[in-house]
């Protein structure tokens, strides 16, 4: 791989896990210096990168966590905002109380914007940045049997993203949205193992289910972390010089519209 990052710093936010550290990997790989953040510090064997441990649903997190980059690292050149997605219940609307609106909004919007906030200053001042939002299919292909409060925490989180690219894109900083549709982590496979448990069907069925309401998957699988990361990799790289404002949505050909 080229290591067209080298001398970059890269957060990226929920770099522990899944989709996360597989992105954290590939940045790795191409020869950034990457922090990623988490509530659960990992075992040593599992993660080569520099770890700081925190609630990025807390302001105050947040800022330590810039912070400890800034004076350890330098200013942060690349962000990946991947922390994310639910512990609401299926059942649809009316299984979905106050607190469970706040939580989804607030792991998969807000703590985006807090991170953002304390970050773009650095990123304005040098004139140039990378912001990756990890949103999600269910941004715009709403799936409201299980993931309502979810689905438009990442709608919001998508015109949220975009919004930013016209405000910073004239200053340098370059952002952008990922919208994976289903990837196999072990948060997926726990997930459709509750499923399975609730509705009394079999983790199969529950998968086939799951992709029939995104209106099946033309590949006939879910992704792959490494399959996301590889896309957010280019995105960061120098080579994407003039994306910015988009959203990319990679589902293996599940979402129906244009
Ligand atoms: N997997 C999918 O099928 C899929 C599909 C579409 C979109 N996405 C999106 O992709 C992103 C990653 O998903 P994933 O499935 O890879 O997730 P995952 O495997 O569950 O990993 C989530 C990561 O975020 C950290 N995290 C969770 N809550 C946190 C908090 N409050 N503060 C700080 N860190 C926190 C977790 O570590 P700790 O638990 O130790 O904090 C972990 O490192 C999310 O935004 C998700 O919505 C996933």
């Amino acid at each position: 791989m080229e290591k067209e990052l080298i001398g970059k710093v890269a957060l990226v936010t929920g770099g522990t896990k899944g989709i996360g550290k597989a992105i954290a990997n590939r940045l790795s790989e191409a020869g950034a210096i990457v922090v990623v953040t988490a509530r659960s510090r990992p075992a040593k064997e599992q993660t080569k990168h520099h770890f700081i441990a925190a609630d990025l649903t807390i302001a105050n997190d947040t800022d330590t966590v810039v912070r400890e980059v800034n004076e350890k690292f330098g200013t942060i050149d690349i962000l990946v905002n991947n922390m994310g997605g639910s512990t609401s219940p299926s059942g649809g609307f009316a299984a979905l109380t106050d607190e469970h609106w706040e939580n989804d909004l607030q792991l998969n919007l807000q703590a985006a914007v807090r991170i953002d906030r304390s970050i773009l200053p650095q990123m304005a001042e040098k004139k140039s940045g990378v912001i990756i939002h990890i949103s999600s299919v269910t941004g715009t292909l709403p799936v409201y049997q299980s993931l309502g409060g979810y689905a438009v925490a990442k709608a919001a989180l998508n015109n949220y993203s975009k919004s930013l690219s016209k405000e910073f894109s004239p200053q340098g900083i370059r952002v952008a949205t990922v919208s994976p549709g289903m990837v196999k982590t072990d948060t997926m496979d726990a997930y459709l193992q509750s499923l399975a448990e609730t509705s009394g069907s079999s983790v199969e069925q529950v998968t086939q289910n799951l992709m029939d309401s995104l209106g099946g998957i033309p590949m006939g699988r879910m992704a792959v972390p490494e399959e996301i990361a590889e896309l957010v990799g280019f995105l960061v790289s120098p080579k994407a010089s003039y994306i910015t404002g988009v959203n990319y949505i990679i589902d293996g050909g599940s979402n129906p519209s244009l």
